[in-house]
C-alpha cells in the first residue's frame, strides 16, 4: 500500500506522508496542511487525530486488547505488582530483581510530605471533595521544590521530581481519607512495599498494630495497574498538553488530576457506585426500569461506553472475575453487585446498546471493589488518580524527551465577523 495519501481540494492535488506504527495503524501526516492547501482538519473530541507517537501504551478497541510496551493487561495484572509496572510504563522495560529493589528503596526513600503541606489540609471545608484536595496538594508539592519549575533541568533532576510524586502520592491519598473521617494521619513506615504502606496509612489506626490482608494488598495491586496507564485519554492529553508549555510537572499532573475527576471520565466510578445505590434504595433493583430511562435519554448508564473499545474493555473482564474473587475471599455479600449484574445483562441483551456498541468499562465494578475494602464512595477517584500516575508521568516524561512542540489546536471561528464598537449610551 501506497505510504502517500492524495487530496483533491479545487483543482488540485496534493500528497501527504502516511506514517505507520508498530501495530501497523497508520496516519496521515498533515503537518504541512495548512501552509500548502490553506485548509485545517475538523475533529471536535479529538476522534480521528493522532497527537503524538508514543511507545508507551498500545489499544486496540475493536480487539479489546491493552498492553504496556507490549505486555499485555491480563499477564500483567495476573503476575507483576503495581510497583513493577510502574517501573515497565516509565522506563520502558521490566525490570530486573536489582532494578526492582532499587526503585523500591528510591520510593521509599521520599514518602513523607513536608509537615507544612500537612497544614493545607486545615483549609478545606469538611465538604470539600477528595479529588480538589488531590489537585491542591499536588500543585502545592512544586512550592516545596521550586528547583523543579526550571524546564531545562537535568534528567536525573527531573527523575527526582518523578520518584518525589510517585513516592508522595500514595501519602497524600492516604491523608485525604485520614483527614475526611477526622482520624489522626499516619506516616509511612519504611518497612511497606509500595501498595501495603498506602493500605496501612489508608486503613491503619494509631492506636492499633496494623495486619497487612494478603487479599486486600492483592486486589489493591491488581486494580492500581489496570489503571496505570490508558494511551492518549483525556486526562493523559491533558497532562501533555499542560506539559507542553513547559509548566512543571507538578502543575501538569494536578491538570491530570482536574480532567480525570469528570464524570465522563475517571469520576464515573464514584457515579457508577451512586447509580446502584439509587437503583437499590429507589428503584426497589429494577434494573428495567433504569435501562428504559436511558434509552429515553433521561439518563446515562455509568460505566458503560468507551471511546475507543466498542467491543468490551479488557479492564472490565478482569475486574468482573476480580471482583466476584475478592468479595467471596472477604466474605462480603454485597447486594450492589447482583444489581450490577442484572443491570449489564439488561443493557447487553438490549438492541439500544447493542446498536451502539456499549459494553461496561473499567468503572462500571472496580467501585463495588473499593466499597468491599473500605473506601468511601468519593475516594474512589482518587485511586483511579493513584493508579494512572505512573502512566500521566510517562506520557509527560516522552513529550518532553521528544521535545514536542507547545500544543495549540485551531478553530474554525463561527462568531460575528467585524463590527465597530458600540458606545455604552447607544447599545439595546
Ligand atoms: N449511557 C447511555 N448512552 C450512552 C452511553 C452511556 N453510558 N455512552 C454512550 N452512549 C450513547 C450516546 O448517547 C450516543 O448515542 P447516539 O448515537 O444515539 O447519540 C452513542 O452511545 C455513542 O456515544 P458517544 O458519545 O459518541 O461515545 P463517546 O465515545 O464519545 O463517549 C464516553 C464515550 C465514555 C464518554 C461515554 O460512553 C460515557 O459518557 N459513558 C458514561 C461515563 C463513563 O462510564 N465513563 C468512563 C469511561 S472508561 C474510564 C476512563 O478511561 O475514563
Amino acid at each position: 500500500m501506497s505510504n502517500k495519501a492524495t487530496l483533491q481540494y479545487g483543482d488540485k492535488t496534493y500528497e501527504f506522508p502516511v506514517i505507520t506504527g508498530t501495530e501497523n495503524e497508520s496516519a496521515i501526516e498533515i503537518g504541512k496542511l495548512r501552509a500548502q492547501t490553506g485548509l485545517i482538519t475538523y475533529d471536535e473530541g479529538y476522534k480521528n487525530t493522532g497527537v503524538t507517537q508514543s511507545a508507551i501504551t498500545f489499544l486496540d478497541g475493536e480487539l479489546g486488547i491493552l498492553r504496556y510496551r507490549g505486555y499485555n493487561i491480563e499477564e500483567l495484572a495476573g503476575k507483576a505488582s503495581f510497583v513493577e509496572v510502574m517501573y515497565l510504563v516509565l522506563y520502558g522495560e521490566l525490570p530486573t530483581k536489582a532494578q526492582l529493589a532499587a526503585f523500591e528503596n528510591e520510593l521509599t526513600m521520599h514518602t513523607l510530605v513536608h509537615e507544612n503541606l500537612v497544614k493545607v489540609f486545615e483549609v478545606f471545608p469538611s465538604r470539600s471533595h477528595p479529588m480538589g484536595q488531590l489537585m491542591t496538594m499536588l500543585s502545592t508539592l512544586s512550592s516545596f521544590y521550586p528547583e523543579s519549575l526550571n524546564p531545562n533541568i537535568k534528567p536525573e533532576e527531573t527523575n527526582l521530581t518523578i520518584i518525589r510524586l510517585l513516592a508522595k502520592m500514595p501519602t497524600i491519598c492516604a491523608m485525604i481519607q485520614k483527614k475526611g473521617k477526622g482520624h489522626p494521619i499516619l506516616y509511612p513506615q519504611n518497612k511497606y512495599d509500595y501498595v501495603t504502606n498506602f493500605l496501612y496509612m489508608t486503613f491503619g489506626n494509631v492506636s492499633e498494630e496494623y495486619v497487612a490482608d494478603p487479599v486486600i494488598v492483592d486486589a489493591m495491586n491488581k486494580l492500581l495497574i489496570l489503571h496505570a496507564d490508558h494511551e492518549q485519554n483525556c486526562s493523559a492529553a491533558t497532562v501533555r498538553i499542560v506539559g507542553s508549555s513547559h509548566a512543571n510537572l507538578y502543575a501538569s499532573i494536578a491538570a491530570g488530576v482536574a480532567a480525570l475527576w469528570g464524570p465522563r471520565h475517571g469520576g464515573a466510578n464514584q457515579e457508577v457506585l451512586e447509580m446502584l445505590e439509587d437503583i437499590r434504595d429507589n428503584y426497589n433493583g429494577d434494573v428495567e426500569k433504569v435501562v428504559q430511562e436511558v434509552k429515553d435519554r433521561k439518563r446515562m448508564l455509568m460505566g458503560f461506553g468507551h471511546r475507543v473499545y466498542k467491543n468490551f474493555d479488557p479492564r472490565a473482564k478482569i475486574i468482573k472475575v476480580a471482583c466476584d474473587n475478592i468479595l467471596a475471599k472477604l466474605g462480603v455479600n454485597d447486594p450492589l453487585l447482583d444489581i450490577a449484574k442484572k443491570l449489564e445483562q439488561a443493557a447487553l441483551n438490549d438492541p439500544f446498546f447493542v446498536e451502539r456498541k456499549l459494553y461496561p468499562n473499567v468503572d462500571f465494578y472496580s467501585g463495588i471493589i473499593y466499597k468491599a475494602l473500605g473506601f468511601p464512595t468519593q475516594m474512589f477517584t482518587v485511586l483511579f488518580a493513584l493508579g494512572r500516575l505512573p502512566g500521566w508521568i510517562s506520557q509527560w516524561k516522552e513529550m518532553r524527551e521528544r521535545k514536542e512542540d507547545i500544543g495549540r489546536p485551531r478553530q474554525v471561528y463561527t462568531g460575528p465577523t467585524e463590527r465597530p464598537f458600540v458606545n455604552i449610551e447607544d447599545r439595546k
